[in-house]
């Protein structure tokens, strides 16, 4: 079957990421797709950096509009980031029939409605679990996982920064300051880290699993929205001499007069597994009616976790994209009879 084709936007951090994931694991992933995810066309400004990182056999423009149009392309991977130019790119691709994967919460959160109205309206697939906490998969348990669930409530830890420069200044008394430079060095941080420390990145992803949760609109100017930038490394200490961790949650709940939706500095049991998650990794407590209460633990940002849940949403829709010759539905790829050559 021939190849199933990608034009990739945006080559920074995520991007490179997922370039060279799909390079190393291809067998694995054309395996489990059913056919070979291929990235055609890289679209970057900086046309000479996308070039150094795909090498020839791909095609590089700085025309981001030219790929959402491209006939060419099945697959759009959104990873410009901010929501002016995302939106009219995603918009595009989506009016053009092409299935769109990305990593932009902040899109999301902000014009999710209109997206996912269009993209009902075109028939395409719009898939976003590397939008919140970067490789754990969240999104997918929330919709598959958890599906016969009544989800009472979330709460978690979604911002890999904060949490990052929370456990630089326990573990290690750094400054605020220092931390959140280390955390921009390792790419963890959002293009404005502002906001990373105030809490408005922690919102967009609240948001977004609140209404996959909740089946309720994208409602991000209702969420409270408080950062991490006025603790002081005394609050932490304090915190700590009265058995305490303090750590930004994001906190969702459904009640009898509606759905809560907060972002804010939180004190936590130290003795709780939530209080004990240090650096990047983010994790998320979901409760659900049948299956009670349930954790998801793992690297919350960074280029190759955050291309870990990009590259699932490329295998997601090609599955469901392709129509299998045998009649069999793709998913079956995944069933240990479809295995092969593994020694044990
Ligand atoms: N800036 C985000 C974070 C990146 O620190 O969690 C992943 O969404």
């Amino acid at each position: 079957m021939k190849p199933i084709n990608v034009g990739l936007l945006g080559i920074g951090t995520v991007g490179g990421g997922t370039f060279r994931v799909l390079k190393r694991n291809k067998e694995e992933i054309t395996r489990r797709a059913g056919r070979e995810i291929a990235i055609v066309t890289v679209a970057d400004k900086d046309v000479e950096k996308a070039r150094a990182i795909v090498g020839d056999g791909v095609r590089v423009t700085a025309d981001a509009f030219e790929v959402v149009r491209d006939p060419e392309i099945d697959i759009v991977v959104e990873l410009i980031g901010g929501y002016t130019v995302a939106r009219e790119l995603v918009m595009a691709a989506i009016e053009n029939k092409k299935h769109v994967v990305t990593a932009n919460k902040a899109l999301l959160a902000l014009h999710g409605n209109d997206i996912f109205a269009a993209a009902q309206r075109n028939g395409v697939m719009v898939a976003f679990e590397a939008a919140v906490a970067g490789g754990v998969p969240i999104i997918k348990s929330l919709r598959e996982g958890l599906t016969a669930n009544h989800i009472e409530w979330i709460a978690g830890i979604i911002n890999g920064t904060s949490n990052f420069i929370l456990s630089q200044m326990r573990d290690r008394g750094a400054s605020f300051e220092d931390a959140l430079k280390e955390a921009q060095a390792r790419g963890y941080a959002e293009a404005d880290p502002t906001f990373d420390i105030e809490g408005i990145d922690a919102a967009h992803k609240l948001t977004i699993m609140s209404a996959i949760a909740f089946g309720i609109p994208m409602q991000f100017s209702k969420c409270y929205t408080e950062g991490i930038s006025k603790l002081t490394r005394e609050d932490i200490r304090y915190a700590e001499e009265f058995g305490y961790r303090i750590k930004l949650l994001g906190i969702t709940r459904r009640r009898p007069e509606g759905v809560e939706l907060r972002v804010h500095p939180t004190l936590v049991p130290a003795r709780q597994l939530i209080a004990n998650v240090e650096g990047v990794m983010n994790a998320i407590l979901v409760k659900g009616d049948v299956v009670g209460p349930t954790l998801y633990y793992g690297a919350g940002a960074g280029a190759e976790p955050t291309a870990s849940a990009v590259v699932a949403d490329l295998v997601d829709v090609t599955r469901l994209h392709t129509v299998d010759p045998n009649n069999r539905v793709p998913h079956l790829a995944f069933q240990p009879d479809a295995v092969q050559d593994i020694p044990i």
